[in-house]
């Protein structure tokens, strides 16, 4: 008889403080706080990857500790299906985040505590920073995201957070919101996480096979492409270039792709050579969607 086993090695496994209530996570706190030593914090929503480790690994080389929240925000997802689908791996994250053998505490709330009973997004106007893009495609998404990062700023008390740029507009969503707020947290933002062929990293490829994460290497092949040809083409004939790749692999549905100046994220179609731009980018592959950017000068 075979039996199929399931073995994770950690190396040097430490055991881990994981908090589920924002009281206890202040208590624990408390000590850091008084002594004015540094608090990063990486908020996540689980299904941990490469990405989030090198934002977790830079923030323990910046600050005395680490909170790592994991918590799959239902106000942010427009789309139940999405939510529910969404991959929820508790112990496998605590078994990764130990690895890094060093001082993190996983903060894992209910709903139900972050959000005080009333498991609702406020309404914010971020003005044209969540209007395209993401802002447009996902109505209501940077509002879920905005509320539930105050409420967790609230609970972490953060000298530090850190934020990935795959996620871009929520980037500077965030911080907008920090400012609007005056949360007294510095927001750092850490380049894409890629794999060795250049897929961005994310959750959401958990959810794709062999094939298809060969076939989202379209999103990066049509943002390099764009990158390459930005000094010497018209956005308009990039844009038609992308429609085309996308028509001649229809396995992708291409949802958006836009070029905006990374300061106002209002997709244009004409260049001003004083602006800095990215290419902007989601796109569907059986079902799993997925979004990259790129900047382009
Ligand atoms: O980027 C994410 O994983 C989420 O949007 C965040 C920032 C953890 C808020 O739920």
């Amino acid at each position: 008889m075979q039996i199929a086993v399931n073995i994770l090695i950690l190396p040097d496994f430490k055991a881990m403080t994981i908090l589920q209530t924002k009281e206890d996570l202040q208590q624990y706190l408390g000590p850091y706080k008084q002594a004015n030593k540094c608090i990063g914090f990486v908020p996540t929503m689980g299904a941990l990857h490469q990405g989030h480790l090198s934002l977790a690994s830079r923030a323990l080389e910046e600050c005395a500790l680490v909170v790592v929240s994991i918590f799959v925000n239902p106000t942010q997802f427009n789309n139940p299906e999405d939510l529910e689908k969404y991959p929820r791996q508790l112990a496998q994250d605590v078994a990764i985040l130990s690895a890094l053998n060093t001082d993190i505490v996983v903060f894992s709330p209910t709903s139900e505590n972050i959000y005080a009973g009333q498991v609702k997004a406020r309404q914010y106007d971020f003005g044209d920073l969540g209007s395209f893009m993401e802002g447009l495609h996902r109505p209501g998404h940077f509002d879920g995201v905005a509320t539930v990062v105050s409420l967790l700023f609230d609970a972490v008390t953060p000298d530090r957070a850190y934020f990935g740029e795959k996620d871009y507009q929520q980037l500077r969503i965030v911080e907008t919101l920090v400012a609007i707020e005056k949360q007294p947290v510095i927001i750092v933002p850490c380049a894409i996480a890629r794999n060795v062929e250049g897929l961005a990293l994310s959750s959401r490829n958990q959810r794709l096979n062999v094939l298809q994460r060969q076939q989202a290497l379209l999103l990066i092949q049509v943002l390099r492409d764009a990158r390459k040809n930005f000094g010497t083409t018209s956005i308009e004939a990039i844009k038609k270039q992308v429609f085309t790749a996308f028509e001649n692999n229809p396995e992708c549905t291409l949802e958006y792709f836009e070029i905006a100046d990374v300061v106002s994220l209002v997709p244009r179609n004409t260049k001003d050579p004083k602006k800095k731009y990215r290419a902007f980018i989601a796109a569907h592959i059986a079902g799993v969607r997925l979004i990259d950017n790129i900047e382009l000068n």
